[in-house]
Formats: C-alpha cells, structure tokens, sequence
C-alpha cells in the first residue's frame, strides 16, 4: 500500500470515527422509549431451579456448557426432556415450580430471602410475527446480577449490572411455537461488582424488572435525543439513530401541538439536528407539561412524551428555566414497601412518587442505582426533578478496572435510557466513596464519560464532611472531586451516627466551594408506633426531634439549595439486625414498611409547606 493511500486511509478512518462518535458512545444496541413500542410481555409465571454450585452451567470438570464444542443436554439452557425411561435427565423446568416474573426472589419465597447464589428461569412461548421482514429483540428492564441468557438453547449473552436494561436480536432464533428462554441469574456479591459486597440495601435477586419481546420493521429508530440545547430555551439539539437503515433514510421530527416539523437525512443510520421551537410550555414541578412528539421513518412512527426545560447553575444558585430553586426533595429506595420487595410497576412509581407530593417534595433522589423506567416517567408527568445514581457506593473496587468498566456501561444504560426525560436534572456519580488519588481519577473517567454523553444535565455525587482539625463543631466540606462537579452534595448524620439532634444548632459551616450545595442525607431510625421521650433512640419522637434541629441548621449552610433526607420508607438491609425494632429493616424511612407514617413525616412537610412559600416560583 502506498504511503499516500494508506495516510488516504487513516484519515478515512479517523473521520468516520468521529462522525460516528455521538452514536457510538450511547449504550451499543439498546432500545430506548420500551412503552411507546409494539411490545409482547413475557411477564408471568417462569419455571425456575435453585442451582447453588451451578450445575446447570458447568460440567464435573467446572467447564461452562456453552463453550463446549457439542451442547450437552444436562446443560440447563437446553430444557432437555428425558426421551424415554431409560435416558438420566437430572432436571425438569416443566415439573419445576413458579415465580413470577417481574420480580426478585427473595419476596417470593420464604427459603430465598437470603438466597445468594443462581436461580435458572425457563419460560415457554410461541411468537407469530405481525409482518413478515420485521425484526424481534428480547429485551430485559433488569437482572440483578449477572444474567446468562439463552433462546432454544443458543447462547444470546451475558450482561452485569443489576439496575440497567439490556437487549438481544432474536429475529433468526425465534420460531412460531416451542420458544423456551431460558435465563441463568447470578445474585453472588463479588469484590469488583458496581456495588461491591458491601452495601445498606437488601441484595434481592432475579428479573426485577420487564421482560418483554419488541417488534420492529427491517428498518427502525433505535434511539434518539430531543431535549432543549444547554441554556437555550427555544432550541432543540438531539440525533436519531436508526437501526437496518439504507444510506440516506429521512427522518422527520413532529410536534403536531406546535405545529412543527423537522426533516433530517441520516448518514448510516444516524443523523444530529438542532432547531428552533419558538415559545413553548416549559417542563417544571409547578406546571410538568409533555408535548407528544412523533420520531417517523418511511417505515415507522414512534411517538414519546417528552418535557422541554433548562437546568444550569450561576455560582450557588441552581436555575431551573433561569429561575433559582430549592430543592425540597426526600431519598428513595426502589422497594414496595406493602410487598417488602422490589419495586417495578407503574402502581410503584405512582405509591412512591404520591407520597413526595404529599410531603411537599418538587424533587426526588434516587437512590442507591437507576430505578425503574416507570418512575422516571412518573417523575415526568408529576412534575418531580429527579437525582439519579449508578451504585459507584461506598468501597467499590477503585483499582480494578473491570470495576471502572462496569460503572461506566451502567452510566452510559442509564442515560442512554433517560436522557429524554425532563425530570432528570442531576446525574450523581457516586455515593460515600472514601476521598484517595485512586478514587478520584476513578471519579474523574465518569464524570469525563458522562460528558460524552450529555453536557445538559448537572453532575454531583454525595461526598462526605469532616471536622475542621481541633474543632468539632466546624464541618469542613473540601472533597477535591468536588472541584470537578456541578454541584456539591453530602450526607452527614448529626445526631443519629454521634453527637445529640441538639448539637445540630452548634455547627458551622465551611463549605469550600462556590457551588450549589446539598444536604443529600440526613437522618435517624424510628419503629413506627414505638413512643417515648425526645431523647428515647428508636422513638418516632426522637426521628421527628433530630428533623426539628437538623433543619434549623440547614438554613445556616452557606449556598444550601436543596436537602434529601434518608429516607422515604423504612427498607430491608441485612445489616440491620436489633431483634424487635430492626429485624433486617433500616428503620430511617419517613413511611413504615407498612406504609404508616410516622411524626417526623409531619415534621418535614411543615419545612416544605414553610420552604414554598419562601421560594414560590416551584
Ligand atoms: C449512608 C448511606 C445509606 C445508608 C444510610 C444509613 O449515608 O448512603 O445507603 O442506608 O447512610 O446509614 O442508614
């Protein structure tokens, strides 16, 4: 090859790279807006085997099945029937019992609620297409841990992460009856995992989420942005990405309630755009307008709700359509708290999201992972800012870089997932993560990373304070990651973790950043219905007396623009372990885990009530 030709070639390359760029950074293959496609929901009873040493999956000599050159029929993923009473078949999805699917099971079942191992799903369906020529894809909201999925015994993939959806291509494997999947589902906690072993919530294993099969025509819309351009109100800035497209294919994007249109020509499938929207109903807490917006090919109309807004911050001030705000928000874990298990359906969403409005929240956070899609459209349509997190928590492995790699394809699942949600203000990178080199450069490849992905949306993670040397009551806030985020957030616990609720009034603040910053945590334990003195730990007058002192100090925090007490409802953790109060429940929740509220819930409703009126404008 010619120097000329091969210097033609690179640069060939290099262009293509970068045309190709914005595509390729958002989440390889996943399909976004699930409920406005044309879904089959696989959701129900599944056969399923409780498989401790994974026999299912390795053979005597501990070599997996599927990369055997010949498929042995012990290998669960065959769902192998004995043929005849002399053949050895050592197990039998179809005399198996059920679980339901969505769903973990630990909640299901007595015996599992501490299970941490593999439990196998089996699921048999038949499929008639609707069109020939179209395409099928198997897509999974989430499987906490690990998930080995497999279509009538072909292998389709693996996926880690237990809070972010994922999809396979189906289309040559599915056949019109007898379909069997078969999932291998991995709960085990393990050093590297994005959380590590050691986390405050309860490890509940299983297809938390939907599982459903997605139609689509030979060629479709994959996924696309359309949200306002970074500080500008009547702009738009966004790309579509189809997927089988021809070179060429156009795309129009429709606002019929606007009457707007917007033709673009894709480039390989994928085209970026920006255009006016002129004056239109801005999304926020007080007025959470969605407009229907129409993404259409020659082959398809996609429609999506979608609200328009800004977020950008001016020194300590956050500016929610160039107006400044205060977040009055509460932490949320994604539990049922009438089932005691995951949470995943839009009742959820609705039970959790109601009860915020109810104490007067215009915010939620999210914790400790992404939540379901359902509460973020929930969010959109009650007109709640949202905080969400990827499960970087606590002692996660900085060094590994299989650690590092995880976190990153949790954040791009994510955001490729929600980015067109309105709700979604803050992208939070991490939480409680102890400040090292390590950490911080582990920190520094997200915050780069999500940049990538999105330069609209603010950045925070919640850092912990420290006590200014020889002084007790001065709390420093000086985490040098902080240098590097939007907004500065942190979790102290003044009065439950040392020190009275009293003490609270005693501290000052020096906070060394001029950012917005917020309190993402503070709090303390409550059995619901057990009373005593203010001073009586455990009492609910005790929660609602540290909530008391706690939020007169919040209004000395210097550039405070928003606080996310811990937490919403009392949730499972397994260590929690005071027999008769605890009992495997972090007891912090506002709402028992029978959904009684406690004093402390009046507490801070009477802060929000007092809190809106301050700051009106949402
Ligand atoms: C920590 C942590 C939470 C935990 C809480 C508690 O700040 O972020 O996940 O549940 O404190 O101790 O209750």
């Amino acid at each position: 090859m010619t120097p000329i030709y091969r210097v033609q070639k690179i640069l060939r390359q290099l262009l293509l790279g970068l045309l190709l760029m914005p595509a390729l950074v958002w989440a390889q293959g996943l399909l976004t807006n699930l409920p406005n496609r044309h879904i089959t929901s696989l959701a129900g009873a599944w056969n399923y085997i409780v498989d401790p040493y994974e026999t299912g999956y390795y053979n005597y000599r501990m070599e997996p099945y599927d990369q055997q050159a010949l498929p042995s029929n012990s290998a669960f993923f065959m769902n192998y029937h004995a043929r005849d009473k002399t053949e050895l078949v050592e197990y039998d999805f179809d005399k198996s019992a059920t679980l339901a699917v969505p769903g973990d099971w630990n909640s299901q079942k007595e015996n599992l609620l501490y299970y941490e191992g593999t439990v196998w799903f089996k699921r048999s369906f038949d499929y008639t297409k609707k069109q020939t020529g179209n395409r099928l894809f198997v897509y999974f909201g989430a499987v906490n841990y690990k998930a080995e999925v497999y279509l009538n015994g072909k292998k389709l993939g693996t996926h880690e992460g237990g809070f972010t959806p994922f999809n396979f291509e189906v289309t040559a494997l599915l056949q019109p009856k007898d379909n069997f999947l078969v999932v291998k589902v991995d709960n085990k906690r393990f050093k590297q995992a994005v959380p590590t072993v050691n986390t405050d919530w309860w490890n509940y294993g299983g297809m938390t989420r939907e599982v459903v099969l997605i139609e689509e025509p030979a060629s479709f819309i994959r996924d696309y942005l359309i949200q306002l351009k970074k500080n500008e109100s009547q702009t738009v800035s966004g790309h579509v990405q189809l997927d089988g497209a021809v070179n060429g294919e156009a795309v129009s994007i429709e606002i019929p309630e606007l009457g707007l249109v917007h033709r673009v020509v894709t480039e390989r499938g994928y085209a970026a755009f920006e255009f006016k929207i002129g004056k239109i109903n801005h999304w926020s807490p007080q007025s959470p307008k969605l407009y229907e917006v129409f993404i259409k090919t020659k082959q398809q109309s996609l429609v999506d709700q979608i609200g328009f807004r800004t977020i950008s911050t001016d020194g300590p001030n956050i500016l929610l359509n160039g107006q400044s705000i205060f977040l009055r928000g509460i932490s949320i874990h994604e539990e049922n708290t009438q089932r005691s298990a995951r949470a995943f359906s839009q009742a959820d969403a609705l039970t959790a999201l109601t009860w915020a409005k109810e104490l007067g929240c215009n915010y939620v956070r999210l914790a400790h992972y992404p939540h379901n899609e359902n509460m973020l459209r929930m969010a959109d349509k009650l007109g709640l800012l949202v905080w969400e997190e990827i499960p970087v928590y606590w002692t996660v492995d900085f060094a590994s870089a299989a650690t590092l790699s995880s976190a990153k394809q949790q954040l791009t699942a994510a955001m490729t997932r929600d980015k067109n949600r309105a709700a979604i203000i803050i992208w939070s990178m991490a939480n409680e993560t102890p400040p090292s080199e390590m950490r911080n450069s582990f920190l520094l490849e997200l915050i780069a990373h999500s940049k990538t992905l999105d330069n609209t949306r603010l950045l925070s993670a919640a850092l912990e304070r420290h006590e200014k040397e020889g002084d007790p009551w001065t709390y420093v806030l000086d985490d040098k990651i902080g240098e590097h985020l939007d907004i500065v957030a942190f979790n102290q616990y003044l009065g439950w973790y040392g020190g009275k609720p009293e003490d609270a009034t005693k501290v000052k603040w020096d906070i060394r950043f001029d950012k917005p910053v917020l309190m993402s945590e503070f709090g303390g334990s409550a059995l619901q219905g057990l009373h005593g003195t203010r001073d009586e730990r455990w009492s609910e007058e005790y929660q609602a007396y540290l909530y008391e002192q706690t939020l007169l100090m919040v209004e000395n925090i210097p550039h405070i623009r928003g606080i996310s007490p811990w937490i919403l409802a009392d949730f499972r953790s397994p260590k929690r372990l005071l027999p008769g109060i605890q009992d495997g429940w972090n007891r912090k929740g506002l709402i028992s885990n029978h959904g009684i509220k406690k004093k402390a819930f009046f507490t801070l409703q009477s802060f929000y009530d007092k809190m809106a009126k301050q700051f009106p404008s949402y």
